[in-house]
């Protein structure tokens, strides 16, 4: 079979153009402004996408992949009073036209957490106002989009925007709300994905969609069968407090099995959290057609003398990468894909898989050997696990470009291209794009 490769890249992180046709401040634009980024930057330009997007496209065309990922904003297509801003629109036929030129196939997100302020000011996810509001949103981008674009992904990582936005200060828009709301804003999320399942697939109803999800995998690095079953079991917890919300089982059971967790729904009723019957029963009819995941790391998983299950978490200086959370763990593109097609019986596409570096410019080159070693160790895992029967049809790595990390701002470099934000934001291959550039044709023949 032959694998789908692919990049990836998000409106706010690249886009810049901040307020260029009408667009709305983002709740991550406010962040910036307020000086909430670690590095004391803000995206007000990012790298320029908005108007140097042919020439990241020219470049993901060179690099040999079939799609290019992008997210569109609510932020540049709708207005406060509701209605559609035809100057977003505009500009993302002139990104789909300029992809499709290419000879590349357009993938496109339409939630990457750039909520707009106006909507977070009436309470973001938390409030259902937001469910008519997504749904205008999806409807004019199905309407405008259907003859050109065939791939949707409805969300990306809720885990991240609701697990750390909402409930934490690590990303926009920073709240501490009580548990109560984290349920509210989990299900409105998850309705959103049903009303936008519905209009994509009205629109076109042999589109692809997905809703992308992101976990840190459990790998068992031992042969007994109860480590695996420990791994798989953990994975799928269902959260017991609002600091668990970074979890797949709440965001995935409903959509793929029809239901929330039992556990959930007994913490859910513990609240006084009673979701409305029919979107509970409607969840059957919006079962995504594939699995998205972003896997960059994972926890080893091992049996102590005494024969107890732990957890390992000793880390070789070989395995780090610039941000902590980020360790090199290759397997977890295997045990990933494993596990969600062992509980969820459908195929999986790695949607974001990649790592900062320090990458340094000598001579107009980036010999990036952390990344090259990243990435090989990675792909070499993804044909083992398709070797194994483990059912994987695509691989994206994260990021084309430098781009603007969230809240570590142009610190954090994740790009196969450097940008060098003090010269023009010129873009410069690094060694690891044409290590990527022969993996692919190694692996596709
Ligand atoms: C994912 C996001 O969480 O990982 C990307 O979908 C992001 O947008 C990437 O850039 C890198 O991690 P982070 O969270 O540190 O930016």
């Amino acid at each position: 079979m032959k694998l789908n490769f692919g990049i990836g890249v998000s409106s706010y992180q690249v886009e810049g153009a901040y307020q260029e046709d009408d667009k709305l401040l983002s709740i991550w634009d406010k962040l910036g402004h307020e000086g909430g980024i670690f590095d004391g930057t803000n995206s007000d330009v990012a790298i320029d996408f908005y108007h140097r997007y042919e020439e990241d496209i020219i470049l993901a065309e060179e690099l040999g992949v079939d799609s290019f990922r992008l997210s569109f904003t609510m932020c540049r297509i709708l207005k406060e009073d509701g209605s559609i801003n035809q100057l977003g629109l505009d500009f993302y036929h002139r990104v789909i036209d300029c992809i499709l030129k290419h000879h590349l196939t357009p993938v496109v997100t339409l939630y990457h957490w750039d909520l707009p302020v106006f909507l977070q000011e009436k309470g973001g996810f938390v409030n259902r106002d937001i469910i008519s509001y997504y749904e205008k949103y999806v409807k004019a981008v199905a309407d405008s989009f259907k003859d050109k674009v065939h791939i949707w992904q409805t969300f990306n990582e809720p885990q991240c925007f609701i697990g750390l936005g909402l409930q934490g200060d690590e990303h926009a828009p920073r709240l501490h709300l009580p548990l109560l709301d984290m349920m509210k804003a989990t299900h409105n999320v998850l309705v959103c994905h049903c009303k936008a399942y519905h209009i994509l697939k009205e629109a076109d109803p042999n589109c692809v969609i997905s809703f992308v999800n992101t976990t840190p995998v459990m790998i068992p690095v031992c042969k007994d069968k109860d480590v695996e079953e420990y791994c798989y079991n953990k994975m799928f917890t269902s959260p017991k407090d609002k600091t668990q919300f970074y979890n797949v089982a709440v965001f995935n059971d409903p959509l793929y099995l029809g239901k929330y967790p039992d556990d959930f729904v007994e913490l859910m009723k513990k609240e006084g959290f009673n979701p409305d019957q029919a979107e509970l029963d409607d969840f059957k009819n919006c079962r995504p057609d594939r699995i998205d995941l972003n896997l960059y790391t994972g926890t080893y998983v091992s049996k102590d003398k005494q024969g107890k299950i732990v957890e390992l978490s000793e880390v070789k200086k070989k395995d780090m990468t610039t941000f902590s959370w980020l360790v090199k763990r290759p397997e977890a593109v295997y045990y990933g894909p494993k596990f969600f097609n062992r509980r969820y019986h459908l195929p999986v596409v790695i949607s974001e898989n990649g790592a900062p570096y320090e990458d340094k410019v000598i001579k107009n080159k980036i010999h990036d050997k952390g990344r090259i070693s990243y990435l090989t160790s990675y792909l070499k895992e993804v044909k083992h696990a398709i070797d194994d029967g483990i059912d994987i049809q695509g691989y994206f790595y994260w990021s084309l470009v430098d781009n603007a990390d969230w809240a570590f701002g142009f610190s954090k470099r994740f790009g196969l291209v450097y940008i060098d934000y003090d010269n023009d934001l010129k873009r410069i291959k690094k060694d690891s794009y044409y290590k990527y550039q022969k993996l692919i044709k190694k692996i596709n023949g």
